[in-house]
C-alpha cells in the first residue's frame, strides 16, 4: 500500500472516531442543558402560579368570604384554583405562550374543567401510592406538540377546605347553586386529591439544540477536512515528490548513468538522504573509474 493511502486511511479513522465521540458527548451535554432550561422555565412559572394562589388565599378570599352564603351565584374569584387558572388563561392569550398549560388536575373536581385526564389521573395515583414522591416530570405529546411537564401532589392539609369539599350540606348555598351537589365532594383531610401540573413547550428548545449540534459538528468536520487536505498536499509536495525524484536518480545511477545527479535539496531528513546518495554515487564513480583504468 502506498504511503499516501496509508496516511489517508489513518486520518479518516482518527477523524471519524473523533467526530463520533465528540458528537455523542456534545449531544448529551446539549440535551442535558436543554432539559434543565425547560425545567427551570416550568419551575419559575409554577412558583408564579403558587404566588397567585397565595395572594388569592390571603388577600381576596377573606374579603369575599362573608358573601358566600348571601349571593345567588358563587364568587369563584375568591378560590385560588379558579384565580390561578384564569390568570393562566389570560397569560396564554399571547400567541407566544398559547401552548403553555396549567391545571389543578383533580380526580373529582368541583369545576369539571379541572378534571384530570387519563394521563394526569395516572400521575395523581402515583402520588397517592408513594407519599414521599414530591414531583414528577417528563414529556408528553398533546395534539402533536411536544410538551415538558412538572407535576406536584395536591394534598388537603387544612381542615377549612372541607367546608366546601366534604359534603354538599356543609357547602355554602351559592356554591351548590352554581356548581351543583354532584362534583367535588367527599374529599378527606391529608388526601391527595389532585396534581398541580404545568406544561411548557419543549419542541423549540430542542430544535435550537439540534441546530447548535449540527453547527458544531459541521465546523468540526470542516476543520478535520481542511487538516486532511493540508496533510495530503504536504505529503505530496514535500515528501512523496522528492522521494520519487531520489528514487528516479538512484535507478539511473544503478544502471550506469553516472551523469544523473540529485537535485539540490532542503536541509531536512530527505535532504540528508539525497546527500548520502550523492556521496554514494561519487564513491561509485571513483570505483568504476579505477576499475576502468585497471582493465586498460
Ligand atoms: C368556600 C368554599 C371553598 C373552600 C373553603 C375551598 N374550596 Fe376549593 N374550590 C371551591 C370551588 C367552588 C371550586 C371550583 C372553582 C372553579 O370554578 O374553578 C374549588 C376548586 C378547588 C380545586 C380545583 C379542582 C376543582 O375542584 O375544581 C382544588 C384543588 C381546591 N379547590 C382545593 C381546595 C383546598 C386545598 C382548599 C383549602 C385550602 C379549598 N379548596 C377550600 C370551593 C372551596
Amino acid at each position: 500500500m502506498k504511503i499516501g493511502k496509508k496516511v489517508n486511511i489513518i486520518l479518516i479513522l482518527v477523524f471519524v472516531s473523533g467526530i463520533l465521540i465528540s458528537g455523542v458527548a456534545l449531544s448529551q451535554v446539549l440535551e442535558q442543558k436543554a432539559k434543565s432550561e425547560i425545567s427551570s422555565n416550568a419551575q419559575d412559572l409554577m412558583h408564579m402560579v403558587n404566588s397567585i394562589r397565595k395572594y388569592t388565599n390571603t388577600q381576596v378570599e377573606p374579603i369575599l368570604e362573608p358573601r358566600f352564603d348571601t349571593e345567588e351565584r358563587f364568587i369563584s374569584q375568591a378560590i385560588p384554583s379558579y384565580s390561578v387558572r384564569e390568570v393562566f388563561e389570560i397569560f396564554r392569550y399571547d400567541k407566544k405562550y398559547s401552548n403553555f398549560l396549567y391545571k389543578d388536575a383533580t380526580l373529582n373536581p368541583v369545576n369539571l374543567r379541572d378534571k384530570a385526564d387519563v394521563f394526569e389521573t395516572k400521575i395523581v395515583n402515583n402520588f397517592k401510592k408513594s407519599s414521599n414522591l414530591k414531583s414528577i416530570n417528563g414529556f408528553r405529546n398533546i395534539s402533536g406538540e411536544n410538551l415538558f411537564y412538572i407535576a406536584r401532589p395536591f394534598k388537603i392539609e387544612d381542615e377549612s377546605c372541607l367546608r366546601c369539599h366534604s359534603t354538599p350540606e356543609k357547602a355554602p348555598r351559592s356554591q351548590i347553586a352554581t356548581y351543583g351537589r354532584k362534583n367535588g365532594f367527599g374529599w378527606k383531610l391529608n388526601e391527595i386529591v389532585a396534581t398541580q401540573i404545568i406544561y411548557v413547550p419543549a419542541q423549540e428548545i430542542f430544535n435550537n439544540v439540534s441546530r447548535s449540534f449540527y453547527l458544531v459538528i459541521g465546523v468540526l468536520s470542516s476543520i478535520f477536512a481542511s487538516i486532511a487536505i493540508a496533510m495530503n498536499i504536504f505529503l505530496k509536495k514535500i515528501i512523496l515528490r522528492r522521494l520519487k525524484n531520489i528514487a528516479k536518480v538512484a535507478e539511473k545511477v544503478s544502471i550506469g548513468d553516472m551523469e544523473a545527479k540529485f537535485e539540490k535539496q532542503d536541509k531536512d531528513e530527505i535532504g540528508a538522504l539525497a546527500e548520502s546518495f550523492n556521496r554514494m554515487r561519487y564513491s561509485l564513480e571513483i570505483a568504476v573509474n579505477m576499475l576502468n583504468q585497471r582493465i586498460r
